[in-house]
C-alpha cells in the first residue's frame, strides 16, 4: 500500500532530525511518536508535518521543545507502591545476602527523569543496610537520555507536591527542608553517578545487581525493547534482577528472563544468548530504510553550504539571517548568536542593502519568468546574479574586495523562501588588474619613447645622409680643382 504525504512527510521530518540534530526516534512506537508531534504542532498552530519540518528548519531550538514533549519525563517516588513493597521485601534482602559484607552492591535505573525513581531505591536500601553501609557499599547509575531530566535529578530537590507519596519517616529521615523544597540527603547522593544515556543505541552499564527500568519501554517498537531487554542481559550478573514498569512486560525475550513476580514486574536474569539474540544487536543493513529524497536533498544542500570555500549567507523573506558557513563567520566576524539576528543590525548591512534583497525577493517572487528561469536552472531553483561588483570590506587588519552574488531561493512553485548571498574574495584580481595596467602604461610611455627615438633617429640619418651628400660633392668638386 502507498503511503499518504502526510506519513511521506512524518517520515522526512524523522530524517531531518536524525540527520541534523542526532535525535535517532526510529526505535519508538510511530503512534506514540505522531501523536506527541501532533501535540506539538498544536501548540504552534501548524497543522502538517512538512510545515513543521519548515518550522524546525527556521528555529534552532525547536528541535529541543519537540524533543522534550516525545520523552515525557513524569516519574514520581513510590510510583506503584506495591511494586515497590515487594522490591524492599523479597529482592533487596536477597541481592544483600548473596554478596560478601564488603562486596559492592551495583544497581543502574535507566531513564531515570528527574531522579524520584533512584532516590526511591537509595532510600530502600539505605533501610535495608544502614547509611553506614550503604555509603560504603551501594554503586547506583543513573541514567536517562534526556540531558535536562538529568540536570534536574542531579539538584534533587523537590516541591511538597511531588513528595507526597513519601512515608512521613522517610521524607524526615532522608531529606532537608530548604524554604519551600524537600533537597535528598547530600551523603547519600553521592552513592550515585549521573549521566546521559541512550538506552536505544548505547552500550550497557556492566555487573549490576539490579536494573531498574520503569516506564520507559513502553515507548519503544517491539525490536527497540528486545535489543534493549538484550543490553540489560548482559549488564546483569548471573541472577540479577530486572525490574520493569507495571505496564510493561517481556516481548519476545521471555527465555533470557524469568519471572519472580510477573504482577511486580521483576525478574531474574536466565538463560543465556541465543544466537539470534546476538544478531538482533547487529546492525541491519538489508533491510535498512531508504531516507526520503526529501531530507537527503535538504540535508546535502546544508552540507554543501557550510562546506563551501567561499563565504556564504541564507537569508530568509523577512532579511533574517539563517545559516552563515565557517567562511562567512570567520570573514564578517558571526557567530551562532547572529542567527536569527536582521541583516540590517549586522554589519554586513554595510554590504549589501537589506531592503534590496527584500525587494529582490518580492520582484523574483512574482515574476512568471523567475520561476521559469529558476526552474530551468534545475532541480534547485536557483539562479545567481552578480548584485555588487569589488565592494571594499575593511577589517581589523586589512582591506579586501569582495563580489556579492545573489541567488534566489524558491520552493517548487517558484515562491521565493529567501535569498543565498555569496562573496567572493576577489582582493587578488584587483591586484592583478592594476599591476596589468600599471604594466600597459609603462608599456604606452616605453612605446611613445621609442617612437620619439626612432623620429630623431630619423631625422638624425637625413642630416647624416645630406651631410654625406654634401661633402661627397665637396669632395668631387675638389678632385675636379686638382685636375684643372
Ligand atoms: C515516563 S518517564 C519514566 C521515569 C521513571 N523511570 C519512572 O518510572 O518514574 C520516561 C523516561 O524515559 C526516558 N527515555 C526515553 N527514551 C529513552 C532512551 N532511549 N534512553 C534512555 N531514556 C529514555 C525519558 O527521557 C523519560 O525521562
Amino acid at each position: 500500500m502507498s503511503k499518504s504525504d502526510s506519513e511521506l512527510e512524518f517520515e522526512a521530518l524523522l530524517d531531518y532530525l536524525k540527520l541534523n540534530c542526532s535525535y535517532d526516534l526510529s526505535g519508538y512506537k510511530e503512534g506514540t511518536l505522531m501523536r506527541r508531534v501532533q501535540y506539538r504542532m498544536q501548540q504552534l498552530e501548524i497543522e502538517n508535518y512538512g510545515n513543521y519540518l519548515q518550522y524546525l528548519q527556521n528555529h534552532y531550538d525547536e528541535s529541543v521543545s519537540l524533543f522534550n514533549t516525545i520523552l515525557i519525563n513524569y516519574s514520581g517516588f513510590f510510583r506503584d507502591r506495591y511494586s515497590w513493597d515487594y522490591l524492599a521485601n523479597q529482592i533487596i534482602p536477597q541481592i544483600i545476602t548473596r554478596k560478601q559484607s564488603d562486596e559492592k552492591i551495583r544497581v543502574w535505573s535507566a531513564g531515570c527523569a528527574s531522579g524520584q525513581e533512584v532516590y526511591t531505591l537509595v532510600m530502600l536500601l539505605a533501610e535495608a543496610l544502614g547509611i553506614e553501609q550503604c555509603l560504603q557499599r551501594v554503586q547506583i547509575f543513573a541514567t536517562d537520555v534526556d540531558e535536562d531530566a538529568v540536570s534536574e535529578a542531579r539538584r534533587a530537590s523537590y516541591s511538597e507536591i511531588e513528595v507526597a507519596n513519601i512515608p512521613s519517616d522517610l521524607l524526615s529521615k532522608y531529606f532537608e527542608q530548604i524554604q519551600q523544597r524537600y533537597v535528598f540527603d547530600s551523603k547519600l547522593r553521592r552513592t550515585i553517578i549521573f549521566g546521559v544515556h541512550d538506552l536505544a543505541k548505547n552500550a550497557p552499564m556492566s555487573k549490576m545487581d539490579l536494573v531498574v527500568c520503569r516506564n520507559v519501554l513502553i515507548y519503544f517498537k517491539p525490536e527497540t525493547q528486545a535489543k534493549t531487554l538484550i543490553r540489560f542481559h548482559f549488564g546483569l550478573t548471573n541472577n540479577g534482577f530486572l525490574f520493569l514498569g507495571n505496564s510493561e512486560g517481556l516481548t519476545n525475550n521471555s527465555h533470557i528472563f524469568t519471572p519472580v513476580s510477573l504482577k511486580h514486574r521483576i525478574f531474574v536474569k536466565g538463560q543465556s544468548l541465543t544466537l539470534q539474540d546476538h544478531l538482533l544487536l547487529q546492525p541491519r543493513t538489508d533491510t535498512k530504510k531508504a531516507v526520503n529524497p526529501l531530507t537527503t536533498q535538504i540535508h546535502m544542500w546544508k552540507a554543501a553550504f557550510l562546506a563551501s570555500p567561499l563565504a556564504q549567507l541564507a537569508v530568509d523573506r523577512s532579511g533574517r539571517v539563517l545559516l552563515a558557513n565557517q567562511q562567512a563567520n570567520t570573514l564578517f566576524n558571526l557567530n551562532i548568536s547572529h542567527i536569527g539576528a536582521q541583516v540590517k543590525d549586522l554589519e554586513i548591512a554595510r554590504l549589501i542593502n537589506p531592503s534590496t534583497l527584500i525587494n529582490l525577493l518580492d520582484r523574483d517572487s512574482v515574476k512568471p519568468s523567475a520561476v521559469r528561469r529558476s526552474r530551468a536552472a534545475g532541480s534547485d531553483n536557483r539562479h545567481s546574479s552578480l548584485a555588487r561588483k569589488h565592494v571594499e570590506w575593511v577589517t581589523d587588519n586589512h582591506t579586501i574586495y569582495l563580489d556579492i552574488y545573489t541567488t534566489l531561493i524558491s520552493d517548487e512553485s517558484g515562491k521565493a523562501l529567501g535569498t543565498n548571498l555569496t562573496f567572493i574574495d576577489v582582493t587578488r584580481n584587483i591586484l592583478l588588474e592594476d599591476e596589468i595596467e600599471r604594466l600597459n602604461s609603462a608599456l604606452t610611455k616605453v612605446t611613445q619613447e621609442l617612437k620619439e627615438t626612432t623620429e630623431v633617429l630619423h631625422t638624425t640619418r637625413q642630416q647624416f645622409d645630406s651631410t654625406q651628400k654634401e661633402l661627397e660633392s665637396v669632395h668631387q668638386e675638389m678632385q675636379f680643382r686638382n685636375y684643372f
